[in-house]
């Protein structure tokens, strides 16, 4: 190999790995938080239902629980730490049904993938009344109005 060559080679080496570290950059910064959609409504659009909620259910063992656990907590996951669906407490990224409805759609923080392509607006209202049905009794009752004393 000559000089040249060699020169050549290290140079696409180096501008591949640049493109690769850039991309991965704007990945990073593109999913560094639930995107700021203001299309998407504060409180759940779709109608409570048992129904509805047991879908979400569905779509939850399915798409979720492979990282935030069975029953929402998160407890075995050992590769990174997913939150803990039950405790809005810890959320970071809000606790409206429209931040779920956002976080589930397009991602948050850095490992929390979006599901843009998975489940459509419908699916995703329904597992937002999934995980009110999971979590503490003040943040249900807004979801779940009919149910109220
Ligand atoms: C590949 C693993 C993985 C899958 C699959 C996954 N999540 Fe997550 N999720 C995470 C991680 C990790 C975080 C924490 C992100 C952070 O705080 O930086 C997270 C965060 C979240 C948050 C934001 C919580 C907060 O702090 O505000 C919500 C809401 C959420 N996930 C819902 C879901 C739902 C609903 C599904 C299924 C449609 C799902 N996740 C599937 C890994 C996952």
């Amino acid at each position: 190999m000559t000089v040249v060559t060699r020169a050549l080679r290290v140079a696409t080496f180096l501008s591949l790995g640049l493109a690769t570290a850039a991309a991965g950059q704007s990945e990073a910064s593109r999913s560094a938080g639930p995107a700021d959609d203001p299309t998407v409504a504060a409180v759940n659009p779709t109608p409570y239902t048992q129904a509805a909620e047991k879908r979400g259910r569905t779509h939850y063992l399915r798409h979720c629980q492979i990282c935030h656990g069975f029953d929402g907590r998160a407890l075995e996951n050992i590769d990174f730490e997913a939150t803990d669906l039950t405790d809005p407490e810890r959320w970071r990224f809000g606790a409206t049904d429209g931040d779920l409805f956002r976080s589930t759609k397009f991602g948050a923080g850095l490992d929390m993938p979006p599901f843009e392509a998975e489940l459509d607006d419908e699916e995703i209202w329904e597992l937002v009344h999934y995980l009110r049905s999971i979590g503490p009794e003040e943040y249900r009752a807004a979801a779940e109005p009919e149910n109220r004393p």
